[in-house]
């Protein structure tokens, strides 16, 4: 289950408790799972353990403060809040769990948890009266119910000589609750195909027809499907993104340069997942020389680009396809109609167009999950939240499917692809 940490980049906060003496040990064990791992204390953790412990431990400079000169254009924080693939604040004093609730940014560590999108635990420690305290428990309640996720506190002989709940959880236990959160497992062994991005169609050599994709909706599946245990290859058209770590990645540029990369690595693929904004149609020829400005009006004419996901459903139909819907209006309408017409096992819609908050190029999105047999919306929320909620949901259906294929006369194998294909 550690190796789950290897290669994981976690942030560990300390905050002012007597327990900060304790992670230190969580660095070292950390680091022992061969994560990497970069602290940032609070001014009052300084009070009990000094920087250069966690410096030496980590083998990385310690962050204290929000104002650093030295970070790229002083925003220390966002560098740090994007760095992080988890963040862990061990211990997390009663007054920083008040403080979170509010979301106040007013130190690095305070910034960094509300500019993150990525999972958040707390380790808490303090008194046990205080713990008990409504106050404490209200916080703890309104974290919960925001995702922030609690390790702890246990129970014993605390270092104010009192007996009871508030003791931080030992440190072997953190970094279990830590690995749980990686690669959940739910697609080990599974090859997954993501398509992500938009597509450009050239009219001559310097203009195209594309849109307004920024590949992170798909990144952010692929990290996501990572996560979960599956080997995953994404095909993206023009972005400028980086490929999450061990997701292998193929570049293009045409919706017919997409599909033909899809097709060269369906054959093992468990999963396909469309993603990307491929162009409907493009440009009848390319002109080889850049178009003059000589005639008042200008005619293209625009043939039909090939579906990608239609195709690989009919070619290979047990691969289980999603594929999303960008609409901008009866978005589960259009939902169910692409969920018929491309005979996909399952669609995301989601809003685009102007007035909407997710969608293209935006940190957000929320889609309406539908299926044959039922339908599921995920609110608004960051594109890395959402996609682990999607590889779950696409997990779940994908065995659901296959525990009936299996139970029926039709036997389908992981793995084992039906060409209908003649061509
Ligand atoms: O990249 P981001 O900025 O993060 O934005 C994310 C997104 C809005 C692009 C994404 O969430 C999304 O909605 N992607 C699908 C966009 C789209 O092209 O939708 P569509 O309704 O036109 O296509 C339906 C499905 O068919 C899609 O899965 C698409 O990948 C697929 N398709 C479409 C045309 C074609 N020739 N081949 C295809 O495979």
């Amino acid at each position: 289950m550690l190796e789950r940490l290897s290669n994981k980049r976690i942030l560990l906060g300390v905050t002012g408790s007597i327990a900060a003496y304790k992670a230190g040990e969580v660095v070292r064990r950390l680091r022992e799972q061969g994560a990497e791992v970069k602290v940032i204390m609070t001014h009052a953790a300084t009070e009990f353990v000094t920087p250069m412990t966690f410096q030496a431990l980590s083998g990385n400079p310690v962050y204290e403060h929000l104002l650093d000169t030295n970070a790229e254009a002083a925003m220390g924080h966002i560098e740090l809040a994007r760095w992080a693939d988890a963040i862990l604040v061990a211990p997390a004093s009663a007054d920083f769990l008040a403080r979170l609730r509010l979301g106040r940014a007013d130190d690095l560590l305070m910034a960094v948890c509300l500019a993150s999108d990525v999972p958040l635990a707390v380790a808490p420690a303090m008194n046990n009266k205080m713990w008990s305290d409504p106050a404490t428990e209200d916080n703890i309640r309104v974290l919960r119910s925001r995702g922030v996720l609690t390790f702890g506190p246990d129970s014993g002989e605390q270092a104010c000589g009192d007996t009871g709940v508030g003791r931080m959880q030992a440190p072997e236990l953190l970094i279990s609750h830590l690995a749980e959160l990686f690669e959940t497992g739910a697609l080990a062994g599974l090859h997954v195909l993501v398509t992500a991005g938009p597509t450009r169609e050239a009219l001559d050599p310097v203009r195209f027809f594309s849109n307004k994709s920024s590949g992170k909706m798909g990144f952010a599946i692929a990290r996501a499907a990572i996560e979960a245990g599956a080997r995953v290859t994404l095909i993206s058209g023009p972005v400028s993104l980086e490929t999450p770590d061990s997701v292998q990645r193929r570049d293009v540029v045409s919706a017919q340069e997409m599909y033909d990369a899809v097709m060269a690595k369906m054959e093992d693929v468990d999963i396909f997942i469309g993603t990307a904004a491929v162009a409907d149609y493009r440009p009848d020829t390319i002109l080889a020389q850049k178009i003059k400005k000589t005639d008042e009006n200008l005619q293209i004419t625009l043939i039909k680009n090939p579906d990608i996901l239609s195709t690989v459903k009919q070619r290979y139909p047990a691969c289980f396809c999603v594929g999303f819907a960008a609409e901008t209006q009866n978005l589960e309408h259009y939902a169910r109609n692409k969920l018929h017409d491309k005979a996909v096992d399952m669609i995301a819609a989601n809003w685009v167009g102007a007035d909407t908050k997710g969608g293209f190029d935006s940190d957000k999105n929320a889609i309406r999950l539908v299926w044959r047999e039922g339908e599921q919306e995920l609110p608004m929320m960051s594109k890395a939240k959402l996609a682990r909620e999607l590889v779950s949901h696409v997990a779940q259906r994908f065995y659901v499917r296959h525990k009936s294929a299996l139970s029926g006369d039709n036997i389908l194998h992981f793995n084992q692809k039906e060409s209908t294909d003649s061509t």
